[in-house]
């Protein structure tokens, strides 16, 4: 047996000389494996540099006069098909802003990720890096006043309005990722398939944008390449509301979208390697010979072959014309996949020309349910319903992820739109914010009728309700699209007044009603914020800070409405994956689970009581009590799994404070709180005031709160 410890020093030295000689061997592993924001590593959004002053006095009539001439200067390194890169750079744009989804606001072309892995190396992006490649020197020359994000969007843009069509506006500010981390969580990647696996590829599930990994949407052949317009249509449906598009919007953009440009797929053999594969030479392409091979009429991108329109660089509803002019027969293109052609119908004249013009089975797809084929009627007949009805669709397709109007800079955005849930202006005259604190502080200890209950040692107490009356309000931000958070108070109003985790804030907020009405000027909003932040420092947490000026939403509007709010549950990694698209630091997160908790509010919840039967003092007392202590799972008596102190009477947790002891890395931190409660309410004080403040946008680098 003496000889086992003499093995493992020989074992562990040879393991540490093989570490130390292969560095480079372990970089990449972690690289490999993405074990990246939501497994280890800090959430971050790392960005480059971003010069507001410099993006508010671009010039964007310049860079679209220079983008109008690098459209029609076809270059011999990528031709330009009918002598006109729009159709290249509408796709380019679509697709980076494509990738955005509701379920957690990520994707979307804010951040230009389609530059990094893992878009970049995306099957629906396979030749967009020539698209960015032709815009370089429009890059080069505006430089920081002019970010890959906005440049791409623009680029569309003024795709679209070169080839005749709608364009509402441009909304620039978009702030470039240095890299591509936040969309790992898009896939494929390590990070996805702990955090939204797909179990069957072509039929991934929400939160997951896509029906098919590395697609922007769907499968253009069909559900599983089976070309069956049938199926097609409700998946169609289904992906594109999950980026809240609705019908009308999804028509709109697939056939307008469709309107220029042509699919490519010249031969069987395929794009070549991605740039994952081959950095230095990505999809260069495998069909015709000689100079031309890979490209022109070589090229292969989807593998489909051929355009919807007979003049595939002008605007117009040829596309929905075409979809019902003709009957379409399914037949397996120069690519080798299924495609539809167009075939006379039984009442044409026989004598009628059939123009040169293919069909996916997803356009197919648009004749085969009934609401889509009256869309179709509609934009078939009607120009004018098509221009509107596109134009705000591409805007809100592309503008979707930048949040609230107030983060568009430039001088040529258009108002307000529905989907960018606009407040109304706050109120002229700003009420007096210490004399309502002090309104604030008595109420906390006096009884109210609205809610008379929360004694701590027989005396009324609502400090615990008052902060999380505030932190529900305030935590249905994301950093991701900017939506949520307070301002607005839209906690109020329905559906958010009845998300099960905001049961009796209702009732909260009628305790501070008395205290609204006597402040002309008071809104909601800031009375909800300012009660938190009270109720905090009345409970001894060091550093609230208050800036006043919000509003107060008369309606919720459908970025809200449709996302139910984030809430830490029980899954460690998704207590991880929320506080990233919070914006969070681990740090903070971790610090915000010690918020005041008094036991009658967890038994509103559910539970059976709190860790601690004194919500009046905040301090770091709960990773004490969460780090001595053995858990055992029970369920309450209204059936909600908890974890009760071994030898303890009425100590109670809930699964998601039980996972900071679990998580390594949130372990470490609460250990630290332990012995550092310096270091505990400063990370506390940093986390709230982040969270109370994120949505008060002054451009879109700056909060107009900091
Ligand atoms: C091209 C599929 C929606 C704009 C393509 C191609 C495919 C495709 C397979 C051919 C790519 C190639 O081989 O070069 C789909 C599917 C959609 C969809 C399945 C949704 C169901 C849209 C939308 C837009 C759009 C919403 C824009 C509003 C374009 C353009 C091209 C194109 C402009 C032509 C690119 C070029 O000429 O190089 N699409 N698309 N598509 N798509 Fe879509």
């Amino acid at each position: 047996s003496f000889l086992a410890p003499a093995l493992l020093l020989v074992l562990t030295a040879q393991a540490l000389h093989v570490a130390a000689k292969c560095p480079f061997h372990f970089g990449r592993a972690r690289v490999d494996e993405n074990v990246g924001a939501v497994l280890q590593a800090e959430p971050r959004r790392m960005l480059l540099t971003f010069d507001e002053a410099a993006v508010q006095k671009l010039d964007i009539n310049a860079v679209k006069a220079d983008l109008k001439a690098l459209f029609v200067d076809s270059q011999e390194s990528w031709p330009a098909d009918f002598g006109h890169y729009g159709p290249l750079m509408i796709r380019m744009a679509w697709h980076c802003a494509g990738s955005y989804r509701l379920s957690d606001g990520r994707g979307g072309c804010d951040g230009a990720r389609q530059r990094f892995d893992p878009e970049r190396s995306w099957a629906d992006n396979v030749n967009l890096d020539k698209a960015r490649g032709l815009l370089w020197p429009i890059k080069q020359k505006y430089g920081d006043a002019l970010s890959w994000g906005d440049l791409i969007i623009l680029a569309g843009d003024t795709a679209i309005e070169s080839m005749g069509g709608p364009i509402l506006g441009f909304c620039a500010g978009r702030i470039d990722d240095a890299d591509g981390a936040a969309s790992l969580p898009l896939g494929p990647s390590l990070d996805q398939e702990m955090v939204a696996p797909c179990s069957v590829n072509g039929e991934c599930e929400a939160p997951l944008g896509a029906s098919t990994m590395s697609l922007i949407y769907v499968n253009p052949e069909g559900p599983l390449a089976v070309p069956d317009p049938e199926l097609s249509a409700p998946q169609i449906r289904e992906v594109f509301s999950r980026m809240a598009m609705n019908d009308s919007e999804t028509v709109a953009l697939i056939g307008g979208g469709h309107a220029f440009g042509k699919t490519h797929g010249a031969c069987p053999t395929g794009p070549g390697p991605n740039p994952m594969q081959q950095p230095w030479n990505p999809w260069p392409g495998t069909c015709g010979e000689g100079p031309m091979k890979g490209k022109g009429n070589n090229t292969f991108t989807s593998g489909f072959e051929g355009p919807w329109t007979t003049n595939p660089i002008r605007w117009d509803n040829e596309y929905f014309v075409n979809l019902l002019k003709y009957d379409w027969k399914v037949y397996v293109g120069p690519g080798g996949h299924h495609q539809w052609e167009p075939v006379l119908k039984e009442d044409a004249d026989p004598e009628d020309d059939l123009p040169d013009i293919i069909m996916l089975t997803t356009d197919v797809a648009l004749l085969k349910d009934p609401i889509y084929l009256e869309l179709v009627k509609l934009f078939a007949a009607n120009q004018t319903a098509l221009d509107i009805a596109f134009s705000h669709a591409w805007y809100k397709l592309v503008t979707r992820d930048m949040g609230p109007y107030s983060r568009c800079l430039g001088d040529q955005v258009p108002p307000p739109q529905p989907f960018q849930a606009p407040l109304p202006p706050p109120p002229a005259k700003i009420p007096d914010y210490k004399a309502v604190t002090k309104a604030i502080t008595k109420a906390l200890r006096v009884i109210s009728p609205a809610l008379p209950y929360d004694p701590v040692n027989g005396k009324p107490y609502y400090g615990a309700l008052f902060a999380t009356l505030a932190w529900q309000c305030a935590s249905s931000f994301r950093q991701t699209d900017y939506t949520g958070g307070c301002n607005g108070a839209r906690i109020r109003l329905a559906p958010q007044k009845d998300w099960p985790q905001n049961v009796a804030m209702d009732k909260v907020l009628k305790v501070l009603e008395p205290i609204k009405d006597s402040f002309p000027g008071l809104t909601y909003a800031d009375l909800i914020v300012l009660a938190g932040n009270t109720a905090l420092t009345d409970a001894k947490a060091k550093g609230m800070r208050f800036c006043g000026g919000r509003s107060d939403a008369d309606s919720d509007e459908p970025p809200v409405t449709v996302t139910p709010q984030r809430v830490f549950n029980d899954k460690l990694v998704q207590l991880k994956d929320n506080a990233i698209v919070m914006g969070l630091t681990f740090r903070e997160a971790v610090a915000l689970k010690a918020m005041i908790r008094s036991p009658s509010q967890q038994q509103r919840l559910g539970y059976s009581g709190s860790w601690t039967d004194n919500p009046t003092r905040l301090s770091n007392e709960f990773f004490k009590v969460l780090l001595d202590n053995d858990w055992v799972n029970v369920t309450s008596a209204a059936g909600q799994l908890e974890m009760k102190a071994v030898g303890k009477e009425g100590v109670y947790m809930m699964p998601c404070d039980l996972a900071i002891k679990w998580d390594p890395v949130f372990a470490a931190i609460a250990q630290e709180f332990v012995t550092d409660s310096t270091a505990f309410y400063t990370a506390f004080a940093s986390g709230w005031n982040k969270m109370m403040n994120a949505d008060r946008f002054k451009g879109p680098a700056g909060n107009e709160c900091k």
